[in-house]
């Protein structure tokens, strides 16, 4: 299997990083606590009207940063409508792609069916899904979840990474309430630098801090991770 070679850009500040992308991931509704039901909900509601929850276009700091890879096999965490995992399908990657909500897989099976893509969809829970197979490349974009379960999350994810393989993560930031616009209100989704560090820990992180991305006039607060297994 190949290993995920990471040429870094030639600026990695928080500032090169901001993009815009007004699809962070909630809309303050949505929080970790909610069961597939809800997501189902939200996404057949979405669907019945021929449109989507999230964008087409892949998250911005997922893209800048997995651009630079070589690639390989990888996993979306949490796909939703699968926006990420067909951006990595378009180039070249082998990618498996996982929500709880088989209404979401099934929007993004259609996607891929209609771009005339690849993905292998699987409707799983993530905190006990584990990939049947070491993966160069593991993206998670805005699960939200308990800060012990999304550690846990974190942690398989960096069992399941081959040698030299990359964890590329982002999710709201806990600073997003007092300083940031939309998200979940509900702190115990939201991830910290701090938080995102120690669940990291058998990981080499290259990269762990806030990042801002624009929302139209405003600015939400994130977190991003990009991590590699020694
Ligand atoms: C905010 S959306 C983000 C979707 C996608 N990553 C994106 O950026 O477009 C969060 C997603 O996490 C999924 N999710 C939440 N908890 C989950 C769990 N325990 N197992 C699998 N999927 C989960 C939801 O169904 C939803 O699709």
């Amino acid at each position: 299997m190949k290993r995920a070679s990471r040429r870094p850009p030639p600026n990695e500040s928080a500032d090169s990083m901001s993009g815009t992308d007004t699809n962070g991931g909630g809309s303050g509704t949505g929080g970790g606590t909610s069961g597939s039901d809800a997501w189902n909900a939200r996404y057949a509601e979405a669907a019945a009207s021929d449109s989507s929850v999230w964008s087409l276009a892949p998250n911005g700091f997922i893209a800048s940063i997995v651009a630079d890879f070589a690639p390989g096999t990888a996993v979306d965490l949490a796909c939703g409508e699968g926006r990420n995992a067909l951006w990595l399908a378009q180039r070249g990657w082998q990618v498996t792609a996982v929500d709880f909500s088989a209404v979401a897989i099934e929007a993004g099976r259609r996607r891929a069916d209609h771009l005339g893509l690849e993905v292998n969809w699987v409707v799983a829970d993530v905190t006990g899904w584990v990939p049947p197979a070491l993966v160069d490349l593991t993206v998670v974009a805005y699960l939200q979840l308990p800060a012990t379960e999304l550690a846990s999350v974190i942690a398989t994810c960096a069992g399941s990474l081959e040698p030299g393989g990359m964890l590329v993560l982002i999710s709201h930031d806990i600073d997003n309430i007092a300083r940031g616009v939309g998200g979940p209100q509900n702190p115990a989704v939201l991830t910290s630098v701090d938080s995102l560090r120690v669940a990291a820990a058998d990981l080499e992180i290259e990269r762990c801090e806030q990042l801002q991305r624009r929302v139209g006039d405003a600015m939400a607060i994130d977190t991003v991770l990009i991590a590699r297994r020694a």
